[in-house]
């Protein structure tokens, strides 16, 4: 329940409209209602009594009534209905939010797929009961209300008898909607996993064709898809069972009221005009009862995706901006790494609690010192932890202990976007968006020139390839930026980083793909560029790095030796035989 209450706070903006929406469903309710009681004076005044005079009036009210209904109720559908489709905006905005605040890590152990689902298939599950739901509900409500009241004001005992079944379908609906409640849960969450695989298949589609596994995926997809298609059909076979029963339920209270009824009339307790009166009214009674039984189970499977929705809005953000935390207008690039320990904590699943276990260190305590200006390189075996320390200098990670800090500042303590704008990174696995070059490039500062876009390219040596592109600066790139080579998309990324000016730089192996010819290039114009600029670069091939004003070996999250190229020869340690496997010949 508390879903569907939480659910309805965000209809609180809308309660202007609502109460207007609810005063037109009262209005329209009574519009459908009234015929009734003309019919009774049709039947027992005019047609059994032959007052004629009554007639033009009661057919006038008729008409009147209909040309009421007619207008009040499509205003009112217009307007619950407008509510309801601002609420799903609404929603879908709150979910888009929240996702781009949450941190790394909460996507880090999320499958995109599942998340998607849980953003457009859950979000029209409780759509479709808020739009059509709330007004269906409430109408419904509203109609059989009017009609208990109006069958026990033409005959109390005739009208309790006739109500009397409602127990009994409000009974079955409990034990319908205990059952029902875990097959919708399951259902919601077979559509994730196979939103979730798809995904994958769709991003992994070459690997699947580079091995032939077509026939495997297809098979691991097939099992998914019936799982789903298996726990809707239990879903179909439980409403098979309930729908009819409730059906049977209330065909035979049509059976008790017109024999209790013609019973009453014989013995001149009733009239025939009521007995008529209360079978026009019993399509308000049937109708209605049915029509709830529906709503109850689009209710059901609303909550079902309300749950998976706001599993979303309550994830905690652990990497938030804290109050006061100050906005950096200009740094000067001083790096310092605190005795920082790190270890990729499990985030809270979204399949409930998880069995709290340490995560294992990836970094222990870490301690380095970077002044402005300098060119630093982290070497170092994979997964030794290089591109984990560019990830806490981004802070997309806080440390577990000890301090990262900027220019003397915790960056706890600093804003994101002001940090994000000082410490730009290239990542390893460069990422181009379904936009055009220029536009890519553009990204990491929208207000760029195309001139400043062109010095960018040239600098990341990018800009010679981009005017061979079909429509140079303008070309799309596809999704991912299929249309590119490895090399080319590195660089792309590389001028977006340089665009951004930014007082610090991680490059996390920015250049692995691109030709040594081309990769010294980029590091003479990098020099150039980030003139008293702070520069990071990880990277495997030691040869860029001779130059290097501080060169950090990590091994198993630990600096194992700092120095110069020089120094560090000199040491004859891990640098010393590393460079020493590079000179030699592989094959
Ligand atoms: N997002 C992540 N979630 C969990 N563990 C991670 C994550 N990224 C890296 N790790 C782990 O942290 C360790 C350090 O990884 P890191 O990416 O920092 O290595 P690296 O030095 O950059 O390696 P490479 O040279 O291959 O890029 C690895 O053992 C890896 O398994
Ligand atoms: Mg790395």
């Amino acid at each position: 329940m508390p879903i569907i209450l939480r659910l309805l706070q965000y209809l609180q903006p809308y309660r202007v409209k609502i109460l207007l929406g609810f005063g037109c469903l009262l209005l329209d309710v009574a519009a459908e209602l009234a015929p009734g009681f003309i019919w009774l004076i049709i039947v027992d005044d005019v047609i059994a009594k032959k007052q004629i005079d009554l007639l033009p009036g009661a057919v006038a009210a008729l008409v009147g009534i209909a040309a009421v209904e007619t207008v009040v109720s499509g205003f009112r559908r217009r307007l619950l209905e407008t509510v309801g489709q601002s609420f799903v905006f609404d929603l879908r905005q709150a979910l888009y939010s929240k996702l781009s605040r949450l941190p790394l890590g909460y996507f880090n152990e999320q499958q995109s797929g599942d998340l998607i689902s849980r953003v457009s298939s859950d979000v029209e599950a409780v759509q479709e009961v808020v739009v059509n739901g709330t007004d269906n509900l409430l109408a419904n409500f509203l109609r059989l209300t009017g009609v208990a009241i109006i069958f026990c004001s033409l005959h109390l005992w005739l009208g309790l008898a006739t109500l009397a079944p409602i127990f009994i379908v409000g009974f079955l609906l409990r034990v319908f909607n205990k059952r029902v409640k875990v097959v919708y849960k399951k259902s919601r969450e077979h559509l994730g996993a196979l939103t979730a695989r798809l995904t994958d298949t769709i991003g992994g589609i070459r690997v699947i064709k580079g091995f032939s596994r077509e026939p495997e995926e297809l098979a691991a997809f097939e099992t998914r898809n019936r799982a789903f298609l298996e726990v809707n059909l239990s879903g179909i076979r439980m409403r098979s069972v309930l729908f009819p029963i409730v059906g049977f339920v209330m065909s035979f209270t049509s059976v008790i009221m017109l024999g209790f009824g013609a019973w009453l009339i014989v013995n001149g307790r009733f009239t025939l005009g009521g007995l008529v009166a209360y079978r026009t009214y019993g399509r308000y009674f049937y109708g209605p009862i049915d029509n709830l039984t529906q709503i109850n189970d689009m209710l059901q499977r609303a909550i079902a995706a309300g749950t998976r929705i706001f599993e979303i809005l309550d994830a905690p953000e652990t990497v938030k901006d804290r109050e006061g935390a100050v906005d950096l207008p200009k740094v000067r690039g001083l790096v310092e790494f605190d005795d920082v320990s790190f270890g990729y904590t499990a985030a809270p699943s979204l399949e409930g609690p998880q069995v709290e276990g340490r995560a294992p260190a990836v970094l222990e305590r870490v301690s380095f010192t970077i002044q402005p200006g300098q060119r630093v390189a982290l070497v170092g075996e994979s997964g030794a932890g290089k591109s984990t320390i560019f990830a806490l200098m981004a802070r997309f990670w806080d440390p577990t202990g000890g301090a990262v800090k900027l220019d003397g500042h915790d960056l706890r303590d600093v804003t994101q976007r002001s940090l994000r704008r000082h410490v730009v990174s290239v990542q390893q696995d460069t990422f181009l968006f379904a936009a055009s070059v220029a536009e890519n490039i553009r990204f990491s500062r929208p207000e760029a020139t195309d001139e400043e876009i062109e010095a960018a390219a040239r600098a990341a040596n990018a800009h010679e390839f981009i005017s061979r592109l079909p429509d140079g600066y303008a070309t799309m790139v596809g999704e991912r930026g299929v249309k590119l080579s490895g090399g080319q998309r590195q660089r792309i990324s590389v001028a977006r980083a340089f665009l951004a000016q930014s007082s610090i730089l991680l490059l996390d192996e920015a250049t692995s793909a691109v030709e040594p010819e081309s990769e010294h290039l980029i590091y003479e114009s990098l020099n150039r560029l980030l003139q008293g600029r702070t520069a990071l670069i990880a990277t495997h091939r030691l040869s860029t790095i001779r130059n290097a004003d501080l060169i950090l070996v990590i091994e198993g999250g630990r600096i194992l030796e700092r120095g110069t190229h020089r120094e560090l020869m000199a040491e004859r340690g891990l640098y010393a035989r590393m460079v020493e496997r590079q000179e030699g010949t592989l094959v």
